[in-house]
């Protein structure tokens, strides 16, 4: 049995920079046409000379496969002009308030002040993206920005929002209050609950923010995937980090799921009964949502078992160790 996607997209990927880049990012271009690429290196991706060396080094680790980057820019308050300018180099522009993630200190530390730039892009037609987090409870993070999504939704109602990797039931049901407000969920949120993380043995590998929530929780997004709800789009949130920053005291958030992500997402869609559905959330949507249409790509998934290797170099995978029903058979063009 096989089964072969148009184009697949991942809406939301962190490269790294270095040797970093280099060891994650044959797995991405292998897998996907293109990608969303997160701005969140150290310092971040807020210019364009940053961002035009950041695309060539992608396509330099990409080594040669079709991959398309599709750049952002880690938000600040830019002039009209910068954004002028960045508009035809850009996918959109990621929005990070202060702290709540990995090297995101430079983000925004008070979001009034964040409204002429948000004008400026409502303007040009320039999607906003956001990792919606609270600095409240970690559990309850979410679910306390959703105020502020809902308010920058009607103030800025031509505004393309898009809220990133969603992980609760209550962002699920905004989705549907704002017809400019849209949203990625990672291949994890829709497998793990906080449980597989900290409810027995602790797994920092299952460590990110946000954090994985109840069951509830994950199991309204999943329902959202399976029907490939047109406004939600697969983003992996693949964020690697080395051994020695997730394995022990003071470890970082972020789960790698690049090398496993549409594999994945086949058994798990499979399970279902909702194949059909995979090309959609993967692809399709996507491309509607963002009025996008990336050189076209075809990957033939088919069922054939394999074991996700315990690492990949310095780096553990989601899913290490365990077996998969499903493997990459054929790229093309390739
Ligand atoms: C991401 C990272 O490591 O850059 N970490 C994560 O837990 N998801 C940043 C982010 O998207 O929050
Ligand atoms: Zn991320």
């Amino acid at each position: 049995m096989s089964l072969t996607l148009d184009t697949p997209l991942d809406m939301h990927l962190h490269l790294r920079e270095g040797a970093m880049l280099d060891a994650v990012a044959p797995f991405s271009a292998a897998a996907f046409a293109g990608a969303v690429i997160m701005p969140n290196l150290v310092p971040p991706v807020d210019s364009l000379e940053r961002l035009r060396w950041y695309r060539r080094e992608i396509a330099r680790a990409s080594q040669g496969q079709q991959f398309t980057p599709l750049m952002t820019l880690f938000f600040r308050n830019y002039s009209a002009a910068e954004l002028a300018e960045a508009k035809p180099q850009i996918i959109g522009i990621k929005l990070y308030p202060a702290g709540v993630t990995t090297n995101s200190a430079g983000g925004v530390a008070n979001l009034a002040e964040a409204d002429e730039t948000l004008a400026v892009m409502e303007r040009l037609g320039i999607p906003l993206l956001v990792h919606g987090e609270s600095h409240g409870f970690v559990l309850d993070r979410e679910q306390e920005f959703l105020p502020i999504y809902a308010r920058i939704a009607r103030q800025f109602p031509q505004l393309t929002i898009v809220m990133e990797h969603i992980t609760t039931r209550r962002a699920t049901e905004l989705l549907d209050q704002h017809t400019n407000l849209f949203a990625t969920v990672t291949l994890h949120h829709l497998q793990i609950t906080l449980n597989d993380l900290a409810g027995g043995l602790l797994d920092p590998h299952l460590f990110c923010k946000p954090i994985a929530k109840r069951p509830e929780d994950r199991d309204a997004l999943l329902q959202l995937a399976l029907t490939a709800h047109p406004k939600l789009m697969f983003g992996s949130d693949s964020a690697p980090h080395p051994r020695s920053s997730k394995e022990g005291a003071g470890c970082a958030a972020g789960v790698f799921s690049a090398p496993v992500a549409l594999p994945a997402l086949a058994e798990l869609f499979a399970q279902h009964g909702a194949l059909g559905k995979l090309q959609a959330f993967v692809s399709d949507n996507a491309r509607r949502i963002y009025n996008i249409a990336p050189p076209p790509k075809q990957v033939t998934l088919e069922r054939r078992r394999w074991v996700v290797p315990a690492r990949y170099g310095d780096v553990v995978p989601y899913l290490a160790c365990s077996e998969l029903a499903w493997r990459i058979a054929d790229v093309q063009p390739a």
